[in-house]
């Protein structure tokens, strides 16, 4: 049934809507019958008894480990390093004596991540697969594997595997950080707030019209965009801005606020549409200074902030979750913001030109 697009246009619309679920149906998932979140003890034991992380990705995942690298560190105070797989392999870091790793993969068979994958098992090192496919290449071939439960994603863009993946990862990391004892861990009720996510995430997709709108006004004309942000801000910037290059061709990129003026600003033009993330408000008092400097370059400024760091002439209000999980709403408007960008330009949303779902070549 989940294969089916029903009433949906484009396959992305229905898995964009589909979010709320997935989020409710992890807390399902991952709860045991006392209503306590709980992953496989195996898996806690060697995550906590490394020295660091190494997550190993590609594309919209390696985002998502991003904002892993932010949960992993807070809840379970272990250090964690991000890494692209295709560079990974070919030129390792010295590695920590007790290394972990973590593979992201939506499909579970991209080649990149597999080669990897294939040389730490050749070092003896734990491994775990976070993966939206049972018994693909990478769930089979790592030590440990913790499902996604997004169910079937058909769009060529991911959309429902980044937040899935992102839950997951904050929930490993609840569960991690309770089991070293960590306080911070075991005060974050992470069920709760799931589930206000997934309420945030209702609200959002439900704004569709005034987002379709938005586009009109500030992407149907021009061939380049930014995201900027600080922090996670940062990181969904990356995965806003790859969401809008790989459907909508618009060139974007994602920046770091504060870097965009050692360089890059070089590109801003007259009109140039910069979107600005906020959900934090000291990150994002500066991101709004940043905002200013482009805007005295004839930047059109466009921002999208949380429900309590929010000023009036802001363009989309996300409701408020705690600052740790911010990113699986603040990432909601930009998907829709790349879908209708992508259907105002007449372009094929969910078969978009040179890209695969799964890319099994290195
Ligand atoms: C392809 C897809 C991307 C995806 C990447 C990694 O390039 O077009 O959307 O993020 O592969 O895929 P994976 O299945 O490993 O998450």
């Amino acid at each position: 049934e989940d294969m089916e697009k029903g009433t949906y246009a484009h396959y992305m619309l229905k898995e964009i809507d589909e979010q709320p679920a997935v989020m409710r149906r992890l807390i399902q998932r991952y709860s045991d019958d006392q209503n306590h979140l709980k992953v496989d003890a195996k898996i806690v034991e060697e995550l906590i008894a490394s020295e660091r992380v190494y997550i190993v990705a590609c594309g919209t995942s390696w985002h998502a480990g991003w904002v892993g690298k932010q949960l992993l560190e807070q809840l379970v105070e272990i250090p964690v390093e991000v890494h692209l797989a295709s560079e990974f392999g070919y030129n390792m870091p010295i590695l920590a004596k007790k290394p972990f790793f973590i593979f992201l993969s939506q499909s579970g068979e991209t080649a990149d991540s597999r080669q990897v994958l294939v040389k730490i098992n050749h070092l003896g090192h734990p491994s775990l697969t976070l993966t939206n496919v049972p018994g693909s290449t990478l769930s089979r071939e790592a030590k440990h594997t913790l499902l996604l439960h997004a169910g079937p994603e058909i769009a060529v863009a991911s959309t429902k595997a980044y937040t899935a993946q992102i839950a997951v990862l904050a929930i490993l990391a609840k569960v991690a950080g309770e089991g070293r004892g960590l306080e911070k861990a075991k005060v974050f009720d992470l069920i709760h707030q799931l589930g206000l996510v997934a309420n945030g995430m209702d609200v959002l997709i439900n704004e569709k019209e005034a987002m379709a709108k938005l586009v009109e006004e500030s992407l149907s004309t021009t061939r380049n965009a930014f995201y900027i942000g600080r922090g996670v801000d940062y990181y969904v910037s990356m995965e806003a801005s790859l969401k809008l290059k790989e459907i909508s061709y618009i060139q974007a990129e994602g920046f770091a606020a504060g870097e965009l003026k050692h360089g890059t600003i070089a590109l801003v033009e007259e009109g140039t549409p910069v979107f600005g993330i906020i959900t934090d408000l000291v990150m994002g008092s500066h991101t709004r200074g940043n905002l200013k400097e482009v805007e005295s370059r004839g930047a059109n400024t466009i921002v999208i902030a949380m429900e309590g760091f929010e000023r009036s002439g802001d363009a989309i209000i996300l409701p408020q979750v705690d600052t740790l999980l911010s990113p699986l709403v603040s990432v909601i408007p930009t998907q829709l913001i790349a879908y209708f960008a992508s259907l105002q330009r007449g372009l094929d949303v969910d078969k978009p030109r040179n890209l695969a779902k799964s890319v099994t070549v290195e």
